[in-house]
């Protein structure tokens, strides 16, 4: 994710000021009493199809909020292609970088071009032997508690564990590092500083969480772009408040908040 805002630059209204590299992916969503067991044929009692993939999650949380956004994907050349083509249409996301390919649209490698704009990056789904050029060139990089112990090999289930995780990732040249805890918020650690902090949230009835975390990079990524002079601890506050919302609501694009439906402070 690719975001740039910075006050004093020329800035057009059509140039897209958070660009997502990422998936887009259909979920074909089966609600059932139970699992089928091999082979076995089951009723379900409900089925819908929902617009995901992390990718595409987030762009989608930002343009909801106010961004200039643009998808860089690929898509299948299928009906489910087309159609998540027109949903990112209806959330005001440019897709001139979307494309549509003969190819089974399976998920998609995340490739961020560092090109003197902030890059965020969310290493979804970890993988233990992460290319250590991602670290360090990602301004911001931005993981869960599971992807921090994939990534360190250290087990993270606290704001303290957290701490230490995002302490071995700067070391291994991480400028900044937010590890989210879920309902615990999230931890921050940057380059400069010996101590990690510890961002909480609120405690809310969780209805939800599926896409907290897409939510949470979306926010963080329009924070960057449009209020680069805010502190990157308001950012974290701004971006808690705005996946919390995301989960006491069903769904995961379905639940993202629209600026409308925000406080006004929080802009
Ligand atoms: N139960 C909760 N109560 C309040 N806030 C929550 C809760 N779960 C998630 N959040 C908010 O969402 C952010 C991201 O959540 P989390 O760390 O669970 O991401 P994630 O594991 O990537 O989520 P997912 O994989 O479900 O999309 C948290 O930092 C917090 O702001
Ligand atoms: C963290 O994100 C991964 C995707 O990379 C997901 O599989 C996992 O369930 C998430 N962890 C938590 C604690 O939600």
């Amino acid at each position: 994710m690719a975001a740039s805002g910075e006050p004093g630059r020329q800035w057009q209204e059509e140039v897209p000021a958070v660009v997502v590299v990422g998936s887009c992916m259909t979920d074909l969503v089966s609600l059932t009493s139970r699992l089928p067991k091999t082979g076995e044929t089951i009723h379900g009692h409900k089925f819908f199809i929902g617009f995901g993939g992390k990718g595409a999650n987030q762009c989608v949380q930002a343009a909801r909020l106010g961004a200039k956004t643009s998808m860089v994907c690929k898509v299948g050349k299928d009906s489910f292609g087309k159609d998540y083509i027109e949903n990112l249409k209806q959330n005001d996301i440019s897709t001139e970088f979307t494309y549509q390919t003969q190819d089974a649209a399976t998920g998609t490698a995340s490739i961020i071009v560092n090109n003197e704009v902030k890059t965020l990056f969310n290493p979804a789904p970890a993988i233990a032997d992460l290319d250590p050029r991602f670290y360090r060139l990602s301004d911001v990089f931005c993981c869960n508690e599971t992807e921090a112990e994939i990534l360190t090999g250290l087990a993270v289930g606290s704001p303290a564990d957290a701490g230490q995780a995002a302490q071995m990732l700067v070391e291994r040249g991480c400028h900044v590092v937010i590890v989210t805890l879920g309902a615990e918020g999230c931890v921050m650690l940057s380059e400069t500083e010996a101590v990690p902090k510890h961002i909480p949230t609120e405690k809310v009835k969780a209805v939800d969480t599926t896409g907290a975390g897409d939510s949470f990079v979306g926010a963080l990524a329009f924070y960057l772009a449009y209020y680069p002079s805010l502190s990157l601890e308001e950012m974290l506050k701004r971006s808690n408040f705005i996946a919390t919302v995301s989960v006491r609501a069903a769904g995961t694009q379905s639940s993202y908040p629209y600026k409308k439906d925000l406080p006004l402070d929080l802009f």
